[in-house]
């Protein structure tokens, strides 16, 4: 699997350091707070990166799980996503929510879930990602929690995977564009 990576670009280490910094980070930012603490996993993904952090985070937290694709991310400004697995609770007046993505590419997963759990009536709704390829935006969009900003290179491993492999490298390596058809 290792011959498929034109590079490794976030290590073992960097990962453990990236996630021990956000959750700092939430744990300082979310310590106060009198309604529940919510992650919420975006599959397949977000699963490594959400086992890891969550384990870091030193405050009572729930978890949720949602399962959703975008369609014409690349060219699409309005880029429609579509929902496989939503939370089943009913009252989400109750929660502050982080959504836990592994990348923002166009920004339209999380820019169109923000929306949508707001307008569930969610009392917070913030986002947190491993990875960030800004130059790749096609909405407006910043993440409130962000691991590293990484170039416009297709990246796998972590739970990130390309046509359902890799996702089990324990690291994050560039693809070589030879894999993909590049
Ligand atoms: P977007 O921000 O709505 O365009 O979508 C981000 C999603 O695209 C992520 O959750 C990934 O599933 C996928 N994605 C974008 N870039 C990569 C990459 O480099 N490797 C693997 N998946 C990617
Ligand atoms: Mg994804």
């Amino acid at each position: 699997m290792t011959n498929d990576l034109k590079y490794i670009l976030v290590s073992e280490e960097k990962l453990d350091e990236i996630t021990s910094t956000i959750a700092k980070q939430i744990c300082n930012d979310y310590r106060n707070s009198e309604k529940k603490l919510v992650l919420i996993c975006i599959l397949k993904g977000s699963l490594m990166f959400t086992s890891a952090l969550m384990k870091k985070i030193d405050l009572p937290l729930e978890i949720e799980f949602m399962k959703v694709s975008s369609y014409g991310s690349e060219s699409k400004s309005s880029g429609i996503i579509n929902i496989h697995l939503d939370i089943k609770r009913e009252d989400l007046s109750d929660a502050n929510f982080i959504i836990i993505e592994d990348i923002i590419d166009s920004g339209n997963t999380l820019s169109h879930l923000v929306k949508y759990l707001s307008e569930r009536g969610a009392n917070s709704v913030r986002t947190c990602t491993l990875l960030d390829k800004p130059s790749r935006r096609v909405v407006s969009f910043t993440p409130d929690y962000c691991g590293m900003e990484i170039p416009d290179e297709f990246v796998v491993g972590f739970g990130l995977d390309f046509n359902e492999k890799y996702r089990n490298l324990p690291y994050v390596g560039v693809l070589k564009p030879s894999v993909y058809g590049g």
